[in-house]
């Protein structure tokens, strides 16, 4: 059964059925499958704004940034470092805050050349996003969603994997099985230090999140992953920018500094943090 037969009503978690392109539940809701094949399960009582998560606009940069492949190393590293006792056939993959669906694209095409199937679904609050993934591969579950309150049945999935995204551990580990998998990845203390010395008048020290480890699960795995890349105009370079969280936080000065570049050779530093959800852990 695929993802979308098995979703629950996200106003009353009681389970939803698919019918030709509707899912409904036993309350009479229901939510149409969009034409591009995902569906919206963000009702409008749980929305803080009327068109939450990315815009259309930082999507569709994020979209040609991905699409260069400057960061293929980070999904080489995902499947490098994926403990081996979970590389199994027909594995649930959740991806939360899954943006335009670049990693789960690859992800997939990387799987599927080493034998291994894997079923895939993506969530994102941000139609846009989700929207330009239902385009890019027919193959997973698309839903417009939140991390706060996953449409899911406790249990569904083998892997989450949130990359740069917002955690909610709670939902992460009710989705997920018994000693299922939590892959989180994030920026490390060099990420894109380039751009963000132009950016700001001082860089300050790194803080690593979740020092005190994560609710409900134990870390079993840390991976730094370090690479270069080069990009060669003022276009890729705010591509670049409106993905990051620099866009809002750095001074008017930095990005009209950042304004003036043609080029720039970048490191990108990325941590990779497996989590195994604790044994018989629904709430925490
Ligand atoms: C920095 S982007 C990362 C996207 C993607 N994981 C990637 O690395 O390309 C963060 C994403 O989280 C989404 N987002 C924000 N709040 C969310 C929430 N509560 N639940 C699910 N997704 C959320 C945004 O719409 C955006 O697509
Ligand atoms: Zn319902």
């Amino acid at each position: 059964m695929s993802t979308l037969e098995s979703l629950i009503c996200p106003i009353d978690a009681a389970p939803l059925k698919l019918n030709g392109r509707v899912l409904s539940c036993e309350h009479g809701h229901t939510f149409d499958l969009a034409k591009t094949g995902y569906v919206n399960l963000l009702p409008v009582q749980n929305k803080r704004s009327k068109d939450p998560g990315d815009s259309k606009e930082m999507v569709a940069a994020r979209q040609n940034f991905l699409n260069q492949q400057h960061y293929y190393p980070i999904v080489e590293a995902i499947l490098d470092s994926w403990p081996d006792s979970h590389m199994v056939n027909d594995m649930r993959i959740l991806d939360a805050g899954c943006g335009e669906g670049y990693y789960l694209n690859e992800m997939g095409k990387s799987l599927t050349s080493k034998g291994i199937h894997a079923e895939r679904t993506g969530l994102d609050i941000s139609k846009w996003a989700v929207l330009a993934a239902s385009k890019r591969d027919k193959n997973v579950s698309w839903i417009v969603g939140s991390n706060a309150s996953l449409p899911v049945p406790e249990g569904r999935f083998d892997a989450v994997v949130c990359l740069f995204g917002f955690p909610v551990f709670s939902e992460f580990s009710r989705a997920l099985s018994n000693k299922g998998l939590l892959l989180l990845v994030e920026s490390g203390a060099d990420h894109l230090i380039e751009l963000r010395r132009l950016l700001y008048p001082s860089i300050h020290d790194f803080k690593p999140t979740y020092a005190d480890g994560v609710p409900g699960f134990k870390l079993i795995k840390e991976q730094a992953q370090r690479f270069t890349f080069s990009l060669s105009s003022q276009t890729h370079i705010q591509e670049l920018l409106s993905m990051t969280p620099h866009i809002h936080k750095a001074s008017y000065e930095g990005r009209e500094a950042v304004k003036l570049l043609e080029s720039i050779s970048l490191t990108a530093d990325v941590k990779l943090r497996w989590y195994q959800k604790n044994e018989g852990n629904h709430d925490v």
